[in-house]
């Protein structure tokens, strides 16, 4: 900012003046039916259309269906034809940055995909990223629009399969006794797999892997192909809440009255977002079934104040586990690691810990005293009556 590169401004005629590449990142919230409400897209496409004084690349970034490129023209050539003015060009660039990372991720991307409808758009583009592709060497994927916009949406739907689908191997790595977390390294080792998003527990939250992954449910559907895999992926990744929420069941027998501290709120560790959560999940179902709902988070409080001021919010561990009759970790915070044996054993009244993340070494804890339970645990009797 201090070098006069960067500046912010609340007016469109200002942002777009003298400018050759404009990046649309406004949001597409999902609807009732899992589509994405595109309606702020369009909005700034015909505004962009009518104030562009040069020739221009209308770029987006937002994540959308694998037919907005084609919208986005329409809309701009709606508006030429009555408001005359100079080219403009269409373009996909989506990003893969993560909550937490993002500067990072920008800066050292896995690749740069830029997905444009004329050769004057792709050069625009080539220029823009052109200091990060030459500092780090990193890959760049000229697609058309629709074939950039599907890479967002396959990238996130299949980082999502991959995490249901150890979910469901820690359901069967409970039912025969096998350690989820060492099939996963075994998995992980193969080139060909890699380890990354392999890690079983509560499943996914957070603003775009479930709408993406409704997202590009949806889409199939109105191309008229029903891919199912995605509605199993779903069905894995809320059955890991349910199941932690059955667990709790089954051990305290009835949740009336029992106090329950839940370890972390945010959808994963290094943000306070809370959008779908499953700590949040978890907290509404549990306030229904009448239990007294604890809830520590480093960072994420105030966002819990906010959305669910009725919670019991604490800010030290060993205050939300004082004369709790459960304990379930819904967030990988490392700092959790951290957290004494001891404390759990001495502090709670029932030391039952749910290890809804498979973070910590359950031989310590079992070693102190408290029943420690994996996030993919299955019940032991039945498990022994299966045997
Ligand atoms: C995700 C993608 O990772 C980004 O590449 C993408 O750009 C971004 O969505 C987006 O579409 O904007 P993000 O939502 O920030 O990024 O979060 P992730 O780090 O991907 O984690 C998503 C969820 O999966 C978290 O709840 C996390 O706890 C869970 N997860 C992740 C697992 O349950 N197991 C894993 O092995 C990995």
């Amino acid at each position: 900012m201090d070098a006069g590169r960067l500046r912010f401004t609340d007016n469109l005629d200002d942002a777009l003046d003298g400018v050759t590449v404009a990046f649309v990142c406004v949001g597409t919230p999902a609807r009732e039916d899992g589509s994405p409400n595109l309606s702020y897209i369009q909005a700034v496409a015909e505004a962009a259309a009518t104030i562009a004084t040069g020739e221009l690349v209308l770029v987006e970034k937002s994540t959308v269906p694998a037919d907005t490129g084609r919208r986005l023209r329409e809309t701009v050539d709606r508006i030429r034809r009555t408001t005359p003015g100079p080219d403009i060009h269409i373009a996909s660039n989506p990003e893969f940055l993560r909550e937490g990372t993002a500067v990072d991720d920008t800066l050292n991307p896995d690749r740069i995909v830029l997905g444009t409808d004329t050769d004057w758009a792709a050069a625009q583009l080539d220029a823009v990223y052109a200091p990060v592709v030459t500092a780090q060497h990193v890959p760049v994927i000229h697609t058309d629009v629709p074939t950039a916009e599907l890479i967002k949406h396959a990238s996130n739907a299949f980082l999502a399969t991959r995490i249901s689908f150890i979910n469901a191997v820690a359901q069967i790595c409970e039912r025969v006794g096998a350690d989820v977390e060492q099939v996963a390294d075994g998995m992980g080792l193969d080139q060909r797999i890699g380890r990354a998003f392999l890690s079983a527990g509560l499943g996914y939250g957070g603003s775009c892997f479930p709408k993406d992954v409704d997202g590009f449910a949806h889409l199939a559907s109105q191309v008229g192909y029903r891919f199912g895999l995605l509605d199993e992926v779903r069905a894995i990744n809320i059955g890991q809440r349910q199941w932690v929420l059955d667990q709790l069941t089954d051990q305290l027998w009835h949740l009336e009255g029992k106090t329950v501290a839940l370890l972390g709120a945010a959808f994963k560790p290094g943000t306070d977002d809370l959008r779908e959560a499953p700590a949040m999940w978890l907290t509404d179902r549990l306030r229904h079934a009448g239990a007294h709902v604890r809830i520590w988070d480093p960072v994420a409080l105030d966002q819990v104040a906010h959305q669910a001021p009725w919670l019991d919010r604490r800010t030290d561990v060993a205050d939300a586990l004082d004369g709790a009759d459960a304990a379930v970790i819904a967030t990988d915070w490392p700092e959790l690691a951290d957290v004494r044996p001891q404390i759990f054993a001495d502090r709670m009244t029932n030391p039952l810990l749910i290890d809804g993340r498979n973070l910590l070494d359950g031989t310590r804890y079992a070693a102190a005293g408290v029943t420690y339970q994996e996030g993919d645990i299955y019940p032991r009797d039945l498990q022994a009556a299966l045997v």
